[in-house]
């Protein structure tokens, strides 16, 4: 199973908007044999549960039981992760979108986007990571009573820079420094610039996106939360990125860049910036994708046929 990395928020559209990344965390998931065990390579390495504390194994097992499913006899998890913990990547909703299919697919079913996301949004509490994670490409989420409506879009492929500076914290955390009521006028600056952030990621519109790519609701309290973060957009911006968010809930920040040669002098800027303040930082230079999490056969045949996805 392939689950992308996705950026939520993308500025103005706190938890309701979402957007791959092209940086997949891959499960292999091996039926034969007995017991259930779980390998963990990359990211997480150290710290991620081997037993059914495992977050993709927990998902997997609850949703079979959900589909009064057999357990397996052999159940053998091998995750190779790339997507950084803690940091506004998405992490938690791939490993879900992860352990959900994997479920569908050993249950035999072939698994729907909607119930897949249903279950994904429940498990993560806001939909819009789980819905980038399902659907792929730029999607939009919201809550329609105890259920939710969403679309998804296509966009060109964006070169983009994703700085991780370290000291994570968790998504809870982030939401916990956020005011429980805002300012009607805020809420209507972010309300007016949501959908010209949709078209501008659409069209590939990098001036666009520059002007609308604002929040005014939370990423002020999130960025004072790593020293060098509010600098750091700002001087993102100086050396040329057209737009600047926090990414989901943070400390990661996304940087969108007309090109490579725009990702270099961005990314070494952000380095820069992070590094004056003595916060160590990672800079990954990524691109938008259009896929969704996926199921490819494995080499000993798994059940899924290759680039199967939840279907709509
Ligand atoms: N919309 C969520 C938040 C995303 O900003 O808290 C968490 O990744």
């Amino acid at each position: 199973v392939r689950a992308p990395a996705t950026t939520a928020n993308l500025g103005p559209g706190f938890d309701c908007l979402g957007l791959t990344l092209d940086l997949w965390n891959e499960t292999d998931v091996d039926l034969s044999g007995s017991g259930s065990s779980v390998e963990v390579e990359g990211e997480g390495h150290s710290t991620l549960p081997r037993d059914d504390g495992n977050l993709v194994l927990a998902t997997l097992l609850a949703r079979l039981d959900e589909l009064g499913c057999e357990r397996p006899a052999g159940l053998r998890l091998r995750c190779r992760n790339r997507i950084p913990l803690d940091s506004g990547l998405g992490s938690s909703a791939a490993a879900v979108v992860a352990g959900l299919l994997a479920a569908e697919t050993v249950a035999g079913r072939r698994p729907s986007e909607a119930a897949v996301l249903r279950s994904a949004a429940s498990a993560e509490g806001h939909a819009d990571n789980a819905a980038a994670a399902v659907l792929g490409g730029l999607t939009a989420v919201a809550r329609d009573g105890d259920g939710l409506v969403w679309r998804s879009w296509a966009v060109p492929r964006l070169p983009v820079v994703v700085v991780t500076p370290e000291g994570h914290y968790s998504t809870g955390e982030a939401r916990a420094c956020l005011p429980d009521s805002v300012p009607l006028a805020d809420a209507v600056a972010n309300l007016g610039r949501v959908p010209l952030v949709i078209e501008a990621l659409r069209q590939g519109d990098l001036d666009l996106l520059g002007r609308v790519m604002v929040d005014s609701l939370h990423e002020r309290a999130r960025l004072g939360l790593t020293p060098g973060a509010t600098r750091a957009q700002h001087v993102a911006r100086e050396a040329g990125a057209a737009a600047v968010a926090v990414s989901g809930s943070g400390p990661s920040l996304i940087a969108f860049v007309a090109d490579d040669d725009g990702a270099r002098v961005v990314g070494e800027a952000l380095a820069e910036v992070f590094a004056s303040a003595g916060v160590s930082a990672q800079v990954r230079r990524l691109a938008t994708t259009t896929r969704g999490v996926h199921v490819t056969a494995g080499a000993a045949g798994g059940r899924g046929d290759a680039g199967d996805r939840p279907t709509a």
